[in-house]
């Protein structure tokens, strides 16, 4: 197995089986930390940089959280407007990761453009994580999403998915490319304009992937194990910032979880999983169901980020 040491995270694409089980075992390892509201040293001479050119709540905050955790420095920014890259100068990354790289130890980066992390990878002598850029990837949500499922499921193998939302998003690239490393079947059901693109499709047959497209949600729901849901009425994720003006639209059904749906068609040991922020395509009164596991996903989003910064910046092999 590769080491994770000094190592970039920039997709799932590059991950291995026995890779995914290694962060697991880390990430459970250093739950009780978090678990118990604990800080530990185990960073204690590490700093992290946060350069988020593109809104998030989740993201930065649980990697600054995992830090904090794990005893480590925080520095960064959260809009990219009150940097150089975002005034008069629109400082290049390669510039910016210049800066970036004598200011900490890993740099994490969310950036409107897909590939930008890829491009500050190649210029940083620190390791980039990618906290999601553009279309294209989102790979420490998705690893927090398997991490989940293994947490309460107690096994990824074997499991029936459906995916419902918008299938070019970055975080369906990198669910599509995890899941080619297990045996997961997974329904896709997306608006039409919104469906996997050609390229992907032809890569997730590349890799062997047993996927299939429905329409509705109705078609596939009878069967899945874990349900992932992501908006399909969401902002223009290749751009820094989206304000909305006025009303949103609804979600229509087909893409839409409700109580109703799962009570009278999902398993009832079947797991409902969505990354946040949520618009109405799972309305809060399914929150209380026993099929909701958002909230846990959430506290396993700090667990997940504590793992990958642990054997990242070496604290643990
Ligand atoms: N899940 C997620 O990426 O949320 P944020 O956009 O708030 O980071």
């Amino acid at each position: 197995m590769r080491s994770f040491l000094g190592r970039d995270i920039l997709s799932l694409k590059e991950f291995e089986r026995n890779e995914f089980f290694r962060i697991f075992e880390i990430a459970k390892e250093l739950e009780p930390i978090a678990r118990n509201r604990r800080n530990s040293d185990m960073l204690a001479e590490k700093t992290l940089v946060t350069a988020f050119y593109q809104p998030s709540t989740r993201t930065r905050l649980a990697h600054e959280a995992a830090m904090h955790r794990l005893g480590g420095h925080v520095t960064g920014f959260a809009d990219a407007k009150m940097t150089r890259a975002g005034d008069f100068y629109q400082e290049s990354i390669k510039d910016t990761v210049k800066m970036l790289e004598f200011y900490g130890d890993v740099i994490v980066m969310r950036h409107f453009q897909q590939g930008a992390p890829q491009e500050a990878a190649k210029w940083a002598s620190i390791p980039v994580i990618n906290g999601g850029d553009g279309w294209g990837e989102h790979p420490t949500q998705i690893l927090t999403d398997l991490y989940t499922v293994l947490q309460e499921k107690g096994r990824i193998d074997g499991l029936n998915w459906l995916a419902v939302g918008d299938m070019r998003m970055r975080t369906m690239h990198s669910l599509g490319y995890a899941l080619t490393q297990f045996d997961c079947p997974i329904t896709f059901v997306s608006p039409p304009e919104m469906s996997l693109t050609p390229e992907f499709k032809t890569e997730l047959q590349q890799y062997s992937l047993d996927f299939s497209e429905a329409e509705h949600v109705e078609q596939a729901i009878g069967k899945a194990d874990v349900i992932l849901v992501e908006p399909v009425v969401q902002p223009d994720y290749t751009k820094s910032r989206d304000e909305r003006e006025g009303d949103a639209d609804l979600t229509p059904p087909n893409y839409k979880i409700t109580r109703e749906l799962l009570t009278t068609k999902a398993k009832s040991d079947a797991i409902l999983l969505h990354s946040l922020p949520r618009m109405d395509e799972i309305p809060a009164d399914v929150d209380i169901t026993h099929w909701s596991r958002y909230w846990q996903e959430a506290f396993n989003g700090v667990v997940m980020r504590m793992a990958l910064l642990a054997l990242i910046l070496g604290a643990t092999e």
